[in-house]
């Protein structure tokens, strides 16, 4: 499918504002990659015309179960747990589940099967230790995009440009941690887990 057509669907299934988010993730996540591809360790090997547009392939799809009825959702959430192991904490934050939705739906309506893709899409939300770099990508992307202008995003753009993607990942981790807790909201435990395996990285 390519990125016009897909386009053209989103625009009939989300409303303007999802629509201008989710263009600005794969906007955000293709500056990402860019600066990635500075890097000649990074380049080497990887054919940047393809590895972008499969960055924006994932970017476009990232939501695109969001704006489901919940009714449709959780009946969408059966079906995704048989591809995708949904754990009982995920279960019970019904505004994280539209991720493994997303990624069913993106494989069964749309055909997707790369599979960098769709763990981009199906991990977003929650982020997974081992996630390969298009999921690490469309995980910042989707909480820094410019429209998202609140504080938190804006350190960690910062954090991004100064120490890097994976430094930017573990910021992301603390303040949804922190966000979580000072709101009493249920948390799912990934991002404590992804937290301290990237730190046990950067160590
Ligand atoms: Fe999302
Ligand atoms: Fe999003």
């Amino acid at each position: 499918m390519c990125e016009e057509e897909l386009k053209k669907l989103l625009k009939e299934r989300l409303s303007e504002k999802r629509y201008i988010h989710t263009i600005a993730v794969a906007d955000t996540a293709e500056k990402l990659a860019g600066r990635l591809f500075e890097s000649p360790s990074f380049a080497a090997g990887r054919e940047q015309d393809s590895f972008m547009e499969k960055v924006r392939l994932a970017a476009l799809l990232h939501d695109y179960a969001k704006e489901l009825s919940y009714d449709k959702l959780m009946e969408y959430v059966s079906l995704a747990q048989t591809e995708w192991e949904i754990d009982a904490d995920e279960l019970q934050i019904a505004e994280i589940l539209h991720a493994p939705v997303s990624a069913y739906l993106a494989r069964t309506e749309l055909g997707i099967e790369d599979q960098e893709i769709l763990e981009a899409v199906r991990f977003h939300a929650i982020g997974k230790i081992g996630m390969g770099i298009v999921a690490e990508l469309i995980f910042a992307a989707d909480f820094i995009e410019p429209n998202r202008n609140f504080s938190a995003a804006r350190k960690v753009r910062e954090e991004i440009s100064k120490n890097g993607l994976e430094s930017g990942i573990i910021m992301i981790c603390d303040l949804t941690i922190k966000y979580h807790v000072d709101n009493r909201r249920l948390l799912h435990p990934n991002a404590v887990l992804l937290r301290n395996a990237y730190l046990r990285r950067q160590a």
